[in-house]
């Protein structure tokens, strides 16, 4: 699928979410070989380290990836605007902006939740990013952060980027609470809110709305795109990637059969191979397919055989 097949409808239906150390250009692989309509994400890269580091293999990804959205992190609109063409040029479908990452490391950089109290500063980063890229610009948020109000001021932050041009804008239905949990806590300790989500959805219907945030089945997934335009799924997708598998035909409608464990490990394989050649260590193309056989017979002897795997040809 070529990255310029852009966004139509339902191009967010079904995403993966972007995850640090997590959904590299190797994991990508590995879930387009189960699920081919999928929008992918890559994992946030700092816009400092592609501008000031002059550090365009960040941006590395294989063409096999698209639908496939660059998601950059910072606050600088010069910059972002700059990586937001460099993103365009490498071929990616979408530039994505964090605006949800809750780390202190990030909050110093002003990078991602902590930006959701700088609404016009967001306002100028996305406007100047869309007019230098024809690619669309998302945003990757939460319902709110600390103290702040979810009810209008929400509503208010949501206005101001869409106002700006960004018209897709994917939400982690929890608040990031900036002082007092760290990354993981806040993952999982803020309550999720779904309906404030879809109440987003209701005012603001000329958005593309996609939910996120402790989603787990397939089923669960139909129920959500009841009430919004996607469903993202980050954890779950991740260390048990064969629930991709069902995406194109139980959401799409595709009239294709899932491709069986054995077949996408012998065409992930194919790509390994090629990747140890060029360098790559073994484990970090392995790690990937760590979850594949969860909760099937023999996942524990699964992993082990990974996990001890010297040469990929024995995969
Ligand atoms: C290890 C890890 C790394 C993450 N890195 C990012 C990131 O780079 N950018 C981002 O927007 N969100 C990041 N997230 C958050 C996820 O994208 C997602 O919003 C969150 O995990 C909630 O979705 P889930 O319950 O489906 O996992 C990360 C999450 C995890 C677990």
């Amino acid at each position: 699928m070529s990255s310029k097949q852009n966004i139509s409808k339902k191009s967010h239906y079904f995403c993966v979410a972007p995850m640090m150390a997590k959904t590299d250009r190797h994991a990508r692989f590995f879930h387009r070989i189960l699920t081919k309509r999928a929008m992918l994400y890559t994992e946030m890269i700092p816009i400092y380290g592609i501008i000031k580091g002059k550090n365009d293999k960040l941006l590395e990804h294989n063409q096999e990836e698209y639908p496939l959205a660059l998601q950059l992190g910072g606050s600088d609109p010069e910059m972002l605007a700059e990586g937001s063409i460099m993103g365009e040029e490498k071929g990616y479908t979408e530039i994505n902006l964090n605006i949800g990452c809750p780390s202190p490391k990030a909050s110093n950089g002003r990078i991602g939740a902590c930006l959701m109290k700088e609404p016009k500063l967001i306002g100028k980063c996305i406007n100047l990013m869309k007019s230098s890229t024809k690619l669309t610009i998302s945003i990757k948020t939460r319902i709110g952060i600390d103290d702040m109000d979810i009810g209008r001021p929400l509503d208010d932050f949501i206005e101001t980027v869409s106002d700006n041009g960004c018209k897709t804008v994917i939400i982690h239905a929890r608040k990031a609470l900036l002082k007092g949990l760290n990354p993981k806590e806040n993952r999982n300790i803020p309550p999720l809110n779904y309906s404030r989500v879809y109440d987003l959805k209701n005012k603001f219907p000329n958005l593309n709305i996609v939910i996120n945030g402790g989603i787990k089945s397939i089923d669960e997934c139909k129920y959500h795109l009841k009430y919004t335009d996607g469903v993202m799924l980050g954890r779950y997708a991740y260390d048990q990637p064969y629930i991709l598998s069902n995406v194109d035909n139980e959401l799409f409608e595709l009239d294709n059969k899932p491709i069986s464990r054995i077949d996408a490990v012998k065409e992930y394989k194919k790509y390994c191979i090629n990747e140890v050649k060029k360098g790559t260590s073994t484990n970090l193309v392995t790690r990937h397919i760590m979850g594949l056989y969860h909760g099937c017979k023999g996942a524990k002897t699964w992993r082990k055989k990974l996990a001890k795997i010297k040469d990929v040809k024995q995969l």
